[in-house]
């Protein structure tokens, strides 16, 4: 038996602008990986149906993420920048996802509940299912590591759960077709056709939150934009964002422990803790008993240092969407050769025929 070679697979869906959450929870992370992985970096725009979006809006937003993505630092000489229509593969897999996972297992996800709301009997079968296209744009790579934020943890177990089932139930056709690749379950190694992923999560800000209000996730579909750090924002919006932040009246607390109960200042401790690469002890060491007006400021200074740099590069790759498109075909090409080599295999192993 063989071992897969490790891969780094993530996306973004292009659903709006980015902010500070997608830069922090996951872009950041990309870029690092880059250094040691082949990796995978996809605009999923299959994904971003679900909300029905303007088509005119989605080829817009599908642009900008690729140019977000070139912009944050990543290098599309070596790695695969795409759009996942382009690579149907994506699409063929999730359906034999589809008769894999189990309509339980769909209903637990909490991004479903809280998307479909009250009115979960008109929500679309796109929308419910999206959990399944998620295992097959990670699996159709039989990528082995996802750098993500720590709100799509769930969907990535759901892969894994995936991914042990298909195996399982084709654990003979598997081997007998010798496709199994060695897989540490416990303590025993088997052999499987899917790896089991990694979630990789950053340990600060791995979920940053409204600056509106401290228990909601900062989101692309909020809408008010005053929720939200956009990473293409001028540095006067930056200020006056954060300046607005809602926070509390009292000082800046000596240790983290004291943040518990304050969660809009400990979202705005977190984000300065993220950027500045410490954790959040060391911050209020040096900002304890300070009012927050004061370290406001020194947020949005260090804001303005991280984000802007990002944000010119975004805008002069703007100005040249012929480029960004010639990225994302030539990126689906790269990522088609692999997610083909895939199905070729996924295809004999469940029994269609090919060829
Ligand atoms: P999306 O487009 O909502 O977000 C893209 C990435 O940004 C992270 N993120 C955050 N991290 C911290 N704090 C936040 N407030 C925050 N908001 C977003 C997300 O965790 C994500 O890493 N389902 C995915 C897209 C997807 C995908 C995949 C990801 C589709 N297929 C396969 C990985 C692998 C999503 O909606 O991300």
């Amino acid at each position: 038996m063989s071992e897969l070679k490790p891969l780094v697979f993530s996306g973004v869906q292009p659903t709006g602008t980015l902010h500070l959450g997608n830069y922090l929870g996951a872009l950041r992370r990309w870029v690092t990986l880059q250094k040691d992985y082949e990796c995978f970096y996809c605009v999923v725009d299959m994904h971003a149906l679900t909300v029905n979006p303007v088509p005119q809006q989605l080829m817009e937003y599908t642009r900008e993420a690729a140019a977000m993505f070139l912009a944050v630092g990543i290098d599309a000489r070596k790695h695969a920048i795409f759009n996942q229509s382009r690579v149907f593969q994506h699409a063929e897999l999730a359906w034999i996802f589809n008769c894999v996972a189990r309509i339980g297992w769909m209903n637990r996800m909490t991004q479903f509940k809280d998307k479909a709301g009250k009115e979960r009997e008109k929500a679309s079968l796109g929308l419910f299912a999206y959990p399944s296209l998620m295992a097959a744009d990670i699996l159709v790579y039989r990528a082995t590591h996802v750098p993500v934020g720590e709100d799509q943890k769930q969907h990535i177990e759901l892969a894994r759960d995936i991914a042990k089932k298909f195996n399982k139930d084709y654990s003979r056709r598997i081997a007998s077709l010798g496709l199994g690749v060695d897989m540490s379950v416990g303590d025993d190694i088997i052999a499987g056709f899917f790896p089991m992923v990694e979630p990789l999560i950053p340990e600060i800000s791995m979920r940053v939150m409204s600056l509106r209000d401290g228990r909601k996730k900062m989101s692309k579909s909020d809408k008010s934009d005053f929720s939200r750090i956009n990473i293409s924002d001028t540095p006067d919006v930056l200020l006056r964002k954060i300046r607005k932040a809602k926070t509390d009246s009292k000082p800046l607390p000596d240790t983290e422990a004291d943040l518990v109960d304050r969660p809009e200042a400990n979202n705005l401790v977190g984000i300065y803790a993220a950027l500045a690469n410490i954790d959040k002890n060391t911050v209020l060491m040096e900002f304890c008993g300070k009012p927050f007006s004061i370290f406001k400021q020194i947020l949005a200074d260090l804001l303005v240092e991280k984000l802007i740099p990002v944000a010119l590069e975004l805008h002069r790759l703007k100005q040249d969407p012929d480029y960004i498109d010639s990225v994302l075909k030539e990126g689906a090409i790269r990522a088609s050769a692999i997610a083909e080599k895939t199905m070729k295999q996924v295809r004999d192993i469940v029994g269609f025929l090919q060829g």
